[in-house]
C-alpha cells in the first residue's frame, strides 16, 4: 500500500488499471487539443501528480506549441519530477508547475479560464457527493464556456461510482463527449464539455477539500 502520493505514482509501473486509465486520459487530452479552435489553448490540471498525462500527450502532439498550462500539485517530489520532464520536452516557457494547494482559487489566478481542465484522480478523494457537487460548481471559475473537462473515478467494492458522477454531470451544466471504462472494468474515465458561463471571480476561495489518502486511493 502506498504511504504517500509519490509512492502511489510508482503503481503506474505495475497496475493495469492505472496504465489503462492513463492511456484513455491521454486519448481525451489529444481529442480536446485536436478539437480546440486555432490559436492559443489554455490548460489547467488540478492535483496534477507528476503531470504525466498532459506532458506525455504534448510530447508528440502538433498543437503542443499552442499550449499554455498550469499544473497544481502539493507533493514537492512529484512537482520536481514533472518540472524535469517539462525541461526535457523544451516546454518550460509554456508550462508552469505550481507546488501548491490545488483546492485554493488563488493558485489558478491568471491561468484561468481554461479551454481544457484536467481533474484526474480527484473525484474519488472527496468526502462525499456534496463535496463533488461543490467542486463541479466551482469549475465555473476554472472553465471557459465549452471547455473540455477530463476526469476519472475508480470503483470499489463492486460499486460503479463513475456512473454516479456521470449522472450528476448530466444533471448539471456538462455535456458528455465520451466515457470509457478501463479494460480492467473498475475505473471510469470521462470527457465532458462545460456548457455554463465562466465566473471571473470564484464563489469561494476553497474550491473543494481533498480528503483522500494514498493507501485508500480509488
Ligand atoms: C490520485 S493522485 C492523481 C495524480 C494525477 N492527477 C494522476 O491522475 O496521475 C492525487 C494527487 O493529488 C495530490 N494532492 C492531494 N491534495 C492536494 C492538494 N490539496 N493540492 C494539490 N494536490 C494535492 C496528491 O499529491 C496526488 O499527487
Amino acid at each position: 500500500m502506498p504511504k504517500d502520493w509519490y509512492e502511489w505514482h510508482e503503481l503506474y509501473k505495475t497496475e493495469p488499471k492505472l496504465q489503462q486509465r492513463l492511456e484513455i486520459v491521454r486519448e481525451y487530452i489529444a481529442y480536446s487539443l485536436n478539437n480546440s479552435p486555432e490559436g492559443a489553448i489554455q490548460i489547467v490540471s488540478v492535483c496534477a501528480g507528476d503531470g504525466r498525462d498532459l506532458l506525455g500527450t504534448l510530447e508528440n502532439h502538433p498543437r503542443a506549441k499552442d499550449v499554455s498550462a498550469r499544473l497544481v500539485e502539493i507533493n514537492s517530489n512529484l512537482v520536481e519530477h514533472g518540472r524535469a520532464t517539462i525541461e526535457s520536452l523544451g516546454l518550460a516557457k509554456q508550462i508552469e508547475f505550481i507546488n501548491g494547494d490545488a483546492t485554493l482559487a488563488t493558485n489558478y489566478v491568471e491561468a484561468v479560464p481554461a479551454d481544457i481542465v484536467i481533474v484526474c484522480g480527484v473525484f474519488g478523494n472527496l468526502a462525499d457527493e456534496t463535496e463533488l457537487n461543490r467542486l463541479l460548481d466551482n469549475l465555473s471559475f476554472l472553465s471557459k464556456p465549452g471547455a473540455f473537462v477530463i476526469w476519472t473515478r475508480g470503483h470499489s467494492n463492486g460499486i460503479p461510482y463513475s456512473e454516479n458522477v456521470r449522472k450528476i454531470l448530466g444533471a448539471s451544466e456538462f455535456e458528455e463527449v465520451n466515457f470509457k471504462f478501463t479494460a480492467t472494468g473498475d475505473m471510469g474515465v470521462g470527457l465532458h464539455r462545460y456548457l455554463g458561463e465562466n465566473l471571473a471571480q470564484p464563489k469561494e476561495q476553497q474550491l473543494f477539500v481533498f480528503s483522500g489518502i494514498p493507501s485508500k486511493a480509488r
